[in-house]
């Protein structure tokens, strides 16, 4: 590989290393799209802190050994760039009916339509998420917090222009008028809302923020896992290097859900209190009670369970088929990779009760995705539970049952207990406060979310990181807050 192919261009404005300086009309597409982009940070992206210093990394290459660098940046003056991971030589399509032929370096023209609308809809939970975690700056526990998740915002951001590359450079004109539209959408907004249901959700707090990261995250990162296996090989590449970028936001949900069990589970003991579900006590200790942080954590896996669509879906089928949408880990599978007369265990609901059925493997397709998604999920949560169980107490997290609580897909209509037993319509009322954050939930965690902006000090709810950001010293001043 020629080693400045590894190399950004920072000729341009835009750094790349999709030489983009030679490409006039994508380039000019882009720097139009640029101001929009700009005003919808400043509309939208984290609310203050615009002109705070911030300890970033910023990609500057997609070589593995030193493609992010750390220093000091202004938001607003943040790199974005569109970096795309090394092209592979003599790739082929990994599955469906081309399997095995010369992966596209162009849009395939029957496929275009889908192509677009799979690209369109990751694009569009690039910047939602940013509009969701936006006034979340004014609360943050830490400036290492704060860091991390500025970190996270402004590569969504660059995910958002990942997309919009493609969008640009391949779609022509209806690509430029959907990037532009991409910029037009707000989450939650009742007119133009996100494409996505989670994408619409408050994210009120910081526990909320490292659910977000752990579970929602995890979504993406299925789906780009799938989406880097497309046939359609500049989606794949670009996805290849998103990932890289992905792994960062779930460590922070992953270590941010530690550190609040931990410190949790410290004020109890030194307290004296052996029964973590007494709330009143624990809540006293200005920390988070688990049977809280269990409530909060149903809501959000099973808001990232919906996004996974209906567990029988012909759309996945299409996807698969055409060689636009492949499985996790789809060249590490050892099948035929067509799956035309394959079958795959589906949860339904048959005559009232939650049984697995064997399905096509092609419909199953989302059912599947979302299956590797709960295993990846659950890798968290012994760690958290470890926690836990070191500290002496008998407590364990889990995740619910996929009936419980659910929006698309089989169990929409039902209502289930996070055991998975069905419930009717009046027992769900009156119980649902048990298993899903309540108001006074809510307002409990919004009191405890007060800003900490002394470098090296944390607030009650959360203990300090075992390591910090670029092996910086605990004390390191991750924000330089403007006065
Ligand atoms: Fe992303
Ligand atoms: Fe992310």
């Amino acid at each position: 590989m020629n080693a400045n192919i590894m190399n950004v261009d920072y000729s341009t404005k835009i750094p790349n290393n999709v030489n983009l300086g030679e490409d006039r009309q994508v380039l000019k597409a882009l720097e139009g799209w640029h101001p929009g982009y700009m005003d919808w940070w400043g509309d939208m992206g984290p609310e203050g802190f615009q002109q705070s210093l911030v300890y970033l990394r910023t990609a500057y290459s997609v070589d593995p050994r030193g493609w992010a660098k750390f220093d000091y940046v202004k938001m607003p003056e943040y790199r974005w760039g569109i970096l795309l991971a090394p092209q592979e030589e003599n790739r082929v399509i990994p599955f469906g009916e081309n399997y095995g032929k010369p992966s596209w370096q162009e849009v395939p023209g029957e496929h275009r339509a889908m192509l677009r609308r799979l690209i369109v809809i990751q694009g569009d939970t690039e910047p939602a998420s940013v509009e969701q975690q936006r006034h979340l700056g004014k609360t943050a526990p830490s400036l290492y917090d704060l860091r991390n998740l500025f970190q996270v915002n402004v590569e969504e951001g660059r995910h958002l222009w990942a997309m919009v590359y493609l969008l640009q450079k391949y779609f022509g004109r209806d690509g430029r008028e959907e990037a532009d539209e991409l910029l037009r959408r707000r989450s939650g907004d009742a007119d133009s809302p996100r494409m996505l249901g989670a994408f619409n959700e408050a994210t009120p707090d910081w526990l909320s923020f490292f659910m977000f990261t752990y579970f929602t995250d995890r979504d993406g990162k299925m789906q780009l896992h799938s989406l880097a296996q497309s046939g359609f090989d500049p989606l794949s590449r670009t996805c290849r290097f998103m990932l890289t970028e992905e792994a960062h936001h779930m460590f922070v949900g992953e270590t941010g859900i530690s550190r609040v069990v931990q410190r949790t589970c410290e004020a109890m003991s030194a307290a004296g209190i052996s029964d973590p579900t007494d709330i009143a006590k624990v809540r006293a200790l200005g920390v988070i009670d688990l049977p809280t942080i269990q409530k909060k954590l149903n809501l959000h896996y099973t808001l990232s369970l919906d996004l996974f669509g209906s567990e029988v879906s012909t759309n996945a089928a299409n996807a698969f088929n055409a060689g636009i949408k492949g499985r996790y880990h789809e060249t590490q599978i050892r099948d035929d990779h067509r799956l035309q007369n394959a079958t795959y265990p589906v949860l339904k609901l048959v005559g009232g009760e939650i049984k697995r059925v064997d399905e096509p493997a092609l419909t199953a397709l989302n059912m599947r995705l979302r299956d590797d998604y709960t295993q990846d999920c659950v890798k968290g949560m012994l760690r958290w539970n470890k926690i836990i169980s070191t500290a002496g107490y008998d407590f364990k997290l889990t995740l619910p049952n996929v009936a419980f609580h659910r929006a698309i897909g089989e169990f929409k209509d039902i209502h289930a207990t996070p055991d998975g037993v069905l419930i009717d319509e009046t027992t769900w009322n009156k119980r649902k406060g048990e298993w899903l954050p309540s108001t006074d939930d809510g307002d409990f965690i919004a009191s405890l979310m007060k800003p900490v902006t002394e470098a090296g000090q944390f607030a009650s709810w959360i203990a300090p990181p075992k390591v910090g950001i670029d092996n910086k010293p605990g004390d390191f001043e991750y924000v330089k807050i403007e006065t």
